[in-house]
């Protein structure tokens, strides 16, 4: 991998001065305004924030395990990274979050709540987790768990939600997908940060490649609860509003509609273990 400039300089250049301005040119051009459809379709209004409180709860804990690891960071660079994701992550809370609270309006709850039901145990358990790995101050174990481990496996996933809200609510596809690009840099980064303060051998390396993996185990517990849900509320609000959903695609040039349930959610798996396993072994962590 080509060695990325991390410095607060070239980020600010190419992300808040470049890529969210032409994003915001977008986004006006969608215009913010909720469709009706949400607000007039029970079923479509519920998996919409429910949705959008599962990217809060995502959001919120990058944005905190993030914001973290600039404490812990053991040199300029690696802090200057810690500080962009921590900003990154809280702009894709805050865009989430507002979505959620325009999601609520519309069916006249004033105050926008995130439905902690949608917190698992499992995810529960992983974010406690990597609060502890924090607390204890390993800066690369806690970088692990957060930028391979937690959002190389949640990544893949921004660009099926993207596709999926597409049809019916285009401005927030538009904010998935904003978020998915900054997340492909935090990835990215991420493992060129982990490579450089790794440690090469020994019982520190034996011991990062274990944590990676029982959090990686924990991770598959996690997706294989909110995949087997999200793709199946997608499918009966897609069959309940089929013209709307006519031409969703769940991969590109294949359509919703046309998509076994069973399908989609092995599709989605396979997608995710192949980018994990790819991620893992470019951090030679496997
Ligand atoms: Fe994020
Ligand atoms: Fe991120």
């Amino acid at each position: 991998m080509a060695t990325p400039n991390v410095s607060i300089a070239h980020w600010t250049d190419r992300v808040p001065n470049r890529q969210w301005p032409k994003e915001d040119t977008e986004l006006d051009t969608i215009g913010a305004a909720l469709p009706p459809v949400i607000a007039e379709s029970r079923p479509l209004s519920e998996v919409h924030r429910l949705d959008l409180s599962l990217f809060a709860i995502f959001e919120e804990a990058a944005l905190r395990v993030s914001g973290a690891l600039t404490r812990h960071a053991p040199t300029n660079e690696a802090m200057y990274f810690a500080a962009q994701q921590t900003l990154d992550e809280g702009r894709h809370h805050e865009i989430f979050f507002n979505r959620l609270a325009d999601s609520c309006k519309a069916i006249d709850i004033d105050r926008p709540a995130i439905n902690d039901a949608i917190k698992t145990p499992p995810l529960k358990r992983f974010l406690e987790h990597c609060d502890e790995i924090v607390d204890r101050g390993s800066f690369v174990e806690a970088l692990v768990l957060m930028n391979l481990v937690f959002e190389g496996m949640a990544y893949p996933l921004y660009a099926y939600e993207q596709r999926y809200w597409k049809p019916v609510d285009p401005y927030l596809s538009k904010l998935i997908r904003s978020a998915f690009v900054d997340e492909t840099r935090h990835v990215n980064v991420g493992i060129y940060i982990a490579n450089l303060h790794a440690p090469k051998s020994g019982s520190g390396r034996a011991g990062l490649i274990r944590l990676c993996h029982d959090a990686s185990l924990l991770m598959n517990e996690v997706f294989e609860y909110y995949v087997k849900k999200f793709v199946k509320l997608f499918d009966s609000v897609s069959k309940l509003h089929k013209d709307l959903f006519a031409d969703a695609e769940f991969v590109p040039g294949r359509l919703i509609a046309e998509t076994p349930y069973k399908d989609q959610i092995s599709t989605i798996h396979e997608s995710i273990d192949k980018q994990h396993a790819r991620i893992l072994a470019r951090a030679g962590l496997k």
